[in-house]
């Protein structure tokens, strides 16, 4: 069966911020991993571009109306492809082909009775583009979604008749409890329909600035009410009306949209697709709000974020990753610099990338780049069987749109490599002679490295492109096949040396410092430094000791540095993507190799210092008295990279 996927439509009357990008990058990500499955799949997204709204909006900025929808809605385009969103067709509801396909929808509806003529008198909010009832506005006056000011219309309208479909829908929720999702969000949507749904008012003569009427029923005066047109995008862009080649595609199997506008797409939208004889969507997914600072952010207050900002300072790709991890599908989100800087630092740096610097390490030195499974089975049925379970629970998590639980789930799978090569230590089994117990260490983690990036690659389709060119394989529908159901494990692999994943992210990328950052200015803490240092007994703050980053590192490799009585040239893991070069004063006190695969404790985040022309990027803790140098390290062997304090 074929798989359908749409976006909402944006309108035209402000560019894109990082809520769009979320809706975009949730159905991106769910178009991406059923074509990773094999699925036929059609994705959708364009742009809403009539009614009220849009033409004020242009007479603001003194442009044609169509020309200022053609600007907007080119930049959405061009956003969208920057970010190689891999959408099937860029609807407009401006392109000839919806306009039609709408005025055909409306002659069936019209010609079933479902359409009628007569007056409307209502509260309009043109920022919602909708009509309320005098009882459900706020103080008499205001917009009860928006909060805006709305106005007291009267007008000729042709209506549909919304109230003819009050029990279809119902039986339809009842039975279909997988509509709404989250099914959290469901409730809502029943409750207002209970509640008595009144006929819709669908068409306008307050403005000219929509689809003209169907010439059938000979009435110019009015155009269609911005909401029916663009719901209809979602046929039309498959031909609806036209050439219906690809109205095979439909029903869609995922509906996109924010919650603001579920109530459009859980109640008018399938009692349209009743009316015109369609089946109705599978799911509508309905997720939660970026705020800023605990407020949406909108165009129209004006505390929006810019995706394109974002993402030319940390990369789109830790983008999506950031948006999709963050947040429950379903709940409102905040939007910090700190907590993207953080996921990059610790899951996208830390687990995954030093994951595959390993791989890369190891393979290197104990192989030549070359390794194979044959040995895996025999050492790591444990480790293969917990993959497995891992690998088996994600889908369920991708269907219900739960992006935030499908990677937690999928981050399950570092852990596992991770402690594997932790727990049999492949550098002890290469000093004890069992190499082919160290090489399958190697080769199980590099198939988890394998598996776990054929799921993230509806995620960050890049990034794990590069993964895969590193393991020499290739992601698509054959080793989704293979490695995912078949859990069969790749054979050989030649390992390629790739630069560095996810460079860590020390400061702030971005100008734009929201209050909500917990990280202080740094004037601020040399400022507190000066003052706490003419303290006559030298006390500090606590918030000062916590200024030195302390972490244990494991020491990789150790060299003496040549022509210097004092110096070792050492690797340290850090559990960072790549080792750090530490040079130490302590060629005295000890040998290189008594220090290999040994624990250090490492201050971590003094600025790099030149000794004997090399770079040292840490200092080891060390005591020393009459009886010379001791280095210190933790009791117990700790992971690398963990905080000491
Ligand atoms: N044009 C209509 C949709 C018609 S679909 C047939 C519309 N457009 S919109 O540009 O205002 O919003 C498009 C989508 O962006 C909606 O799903 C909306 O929920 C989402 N977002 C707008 N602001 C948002 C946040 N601050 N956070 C998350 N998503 C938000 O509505």
């Amino acid at each position: 069966m074929s798989k359908y996927i749409t976006t909402p439509i944006y309108y035209v009357n402000g560019e894109a911020h990082i809520g769009h990008a979320y809706t975009t990058f949730i159905a991106d990500t769910i178009a991406r991993y059923e074509r990773l499955k094999g699925e036929d799949t059609f994705f959708l997204t364009g742009t809403d571009e009539h009614g009220q709204k849009i033409e004020e909006s242009a007479q603001k900025n003194n442009k044609p109306t169509q020309e200022f929808a053609d600007e907007i809605s080119a930049t959405f385009k061009n956003l969208w492809d920057e970010f190689e969103i891999s959408y099937d067709k860029f609807i407009r509801t401006t392109d000839e082909e919806h306009k039609r396909g709408v005025q055909k929808a409306f002659e069936v509806m019209y010609a079933k009775g479902d359409i009628y003529k007569d007056f409307y008198e209502g509260h309009y909010c043109v920022s919602c583009e909708t009509f309320f009832p005098e009882t459900q506005l706020t103080d008499g006056e205001f917009c009860p979604d928006c909060g805006r000011s709305t106005s007291v219309v009267k007008e000729e309208s042709y209506f549909f008749k919304l109230s003819k479909y009050e029990d279809a829908l119902l039986k339809y929720y009842a039975d279909n409890p997988d509509f709404i999702l989250p099914r959290s969000r469901a409730n809502e949507v029943i409750n207002f329909v209970k509640g008595g749904l009144r006929d819709l008012s669908v068409t306008r003569t307050s403005f000219t600035w929509g689809v003209q009427m169907p010439e059938s029923l000979n009435d110019d005066k009015h155009v269609m009410y911005v909401w029916l047109d663009a719901l209809l995008n979602y046929v039309t862009a498959l031909g609806y009306g036209n050439d219906e080649a690809n109205m095979s595609y439909w029903p869609a199997t995922a509906q996109l949209v924010g919650k603001d506008i579920l109530r459009f797409h859980a109640i008018y939208w399938p009692a349209f697709l009743m009316s015109l004889d369609l089946p109705l969507p599978k799911h509508i997914g309905a997720h939660g709000w970026w705020t800023r600072d605990g407020e949406k952010m909108s165009k129209s207050k004006g505390n929006v974020i810019s995706p394109k900002e974002v993402s030319d300072a940390y990369g789109v790709e830790n983008l999506r990753y950031f948006m999709l991890r963050e947040v429950p599908f379903g709940q409102d989100g905040d939007f910090s610099q700190r907590a993207l800087i953080d996921r990059i630092n610790s899951e996208l740096s830390n687990d995954l990338g030093n994951l595959l610097n390993r791989i890369i390490g190891m393979s290197g030195k104990y192989s030549d780049f070359e390794i194979d499974s044959v040995d895996v089975i025999k050492y790591h049925t444990k480790e293969i069987d917990a993959m497995n379970s891992v690998l088996d629970s994600l889908d369920a998590f991708m269907q219900s749109f739960q992006t935030h639980r499908y990677l937690e789930e999928l981050w399950k799978l570092f852990s596992i490599g991770n402690k594997a090569i932790e727990e049999h230590a492949p550098w002890v089994k290469m000093k004890e002679d069992k190499k082919d117990e160290a090489l399958a260490t190697v080769a199980l983690v590099a198939n988890v490295l394998a598996k776990a990036s054929v799921m993230l690659s509806p995620v960050m389709p890049r990034t794990t492109q590069t993964i895969a060119e590193a393991l020499n394989f290739t992601i698509d529908n054959n080793s989704y096949k293979e490695l995912i159901l078949e859990k069969k494990l790749l054979k050989l692999f030649n390992i390629k040396k790739v630069p560095p994943l996810f460079p860590r992210v020390e400061e702030p990328l971005m100008n734009e410092a929201p209050k909500a950052e917990p990280n202080k200015p740094k004037q601020e803490k040399k400022e507190q430094k000066k003052v706490d240092n003419t303290e006559k007994d030298n006390l500090i703050e606590i918030g000062q000791f916590f200024e030195t980053s302390l972490k244990v590192g494991t020491v990789i490799e150790a060299e003496e540095v040549a022509k210097s009585k004092k110096l070792l040239k050492l690797q340290v893991d850090l559990g960072e993507e790549q080792p750090r070069q530490v040079v130490a004063g302590i060629k005295e006190f000890y040998s290189p190799e008594s220090l290999v695969d040994t624990q250090v404790c490492v201050v971590a985040n003094l600025k790099p210092a030149k000794l004997m022309g090399m770079i040292s990027e840490g200092m080891l803790l060390a005591a020393k008295d009459e009886d010379g140098l001791c280095l210190v390290r933790p009791e117990k062997p700790k992971k690398a990279g963990t905080p000491i304090g």
